[in-house]
């Protein structure tokens, strides 16, 4: 038996990092996953990937600040199979710069996808999870949601919003049997981090304070995602759940 056995699950940012690694255990553990992305090549290849390994997977272009384009994709997701029992609010950019050197445009673009990107799909999805008589979507933020760091204005305000968003909707979705949980990762091992994930001499000064002294692998937040996407996780709503390694218990 699979932890989210017959359960639809849209994954936003599918193709590459986390949100790849999201779809890949929510389909092994019995979901019919929707993977979307902006990125076609990388996110047809996820899906192909669930199907090689006998799982139920398709792929929909999807640019997750467009609310035009979330409409469609949440309908073509019911098309598909009929609900939405589960939404993974994964797609997520970073552009790191001192606050005096963000532009507006830097800003414009970092809300539209982390913060607005996640507003769209909590408010378009509600019919399709009430169809199916509830649900639960996770909302990635991050640590730098939580708390402060250099060079990450844009970022942390996005986050920031992401982690209210998501108790507010809790709050407003409990009467269709609707749970919203965030989840906030501190360093993970992804694309995300860009030419930094090779730089051993960074990584070792950004978990200078991390207790588990590592960065971790994509899985180790799937697994979280998993709890809270499973109705093993029924009674969490409106909660924060840090996997971090402790970055932010010192
Ligand atoms: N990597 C980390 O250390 C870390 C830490 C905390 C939080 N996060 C968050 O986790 C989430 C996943 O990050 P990741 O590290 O896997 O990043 P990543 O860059 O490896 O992957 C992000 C994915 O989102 C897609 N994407 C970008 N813009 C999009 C858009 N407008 N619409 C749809 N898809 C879009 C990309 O194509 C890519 O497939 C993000 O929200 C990120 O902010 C990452």
């Amino acid at each position: 038996m699979g932890r989210v056995d017959g359960k639809v699950a849209l994954v936003t940012g599918g193709a590459m990092g986390m949100g790849e690694s999201h779809s890949l255990l929510l389909a092994q553990e019995g979901a019919k996953v929707v993977v979307t992305d902006i990125n076609t090549e990388a996110g047809e290849a996820t899906a192909q990937q669930i199907r090689d390994a006998g799982g139920d997977a398709i792929f929909i272009q999807h640019d997750a600040s467009s609310e035009e384009q979330w409409r469609s994709v949440i309908d073509q997701s019911v098309a598909a199979h009929g609900k939405i029992d589960i939404l993974i609010n994964n797609a997520g950019i970073v552009i790191s710069k001192p606050n005096e050197e963000t532009t507006l445009d830097d800003w414009d673009i970092t809300m539209a996808v982390n913060s607005t990107g996640v507003f769209l799909g909590c408010k378009t999805v509600v019919p399709a999870m009430e169809k199916a008589g509830g649900g639960s979507i996770v909302n990635i933020s991050s640590i730098y949601g939580i708390i402060g760091a250099p060079n990450a204005a844009a970022y942390q305000a996005s986050k920031g919003a992401v982690r209210m968003l998501t108790k507010s909707c809790a709050v407003d979705y409990a009467q269709y049997n609707i749970r919203v949980n965030s989840i906030h990762p501190g360093v993970i091992r992804t694309p995300m981090l860009g030419d930094a994930a090779n730089d051993e001499a960074a990584i070792k000064q950004v978990l200078a304070g991390t207790i588990l002294e590592r960065a971790a692998e994509p899985i180790e937040v799937s697994y979280a995602v998993l709890l809270l996407a499973s109705d093993e996780s029924s009674y969490m709503t409106g909660s924060e759940l840090v996997v971090d390694g402790g970055y932010t218990t010192v």
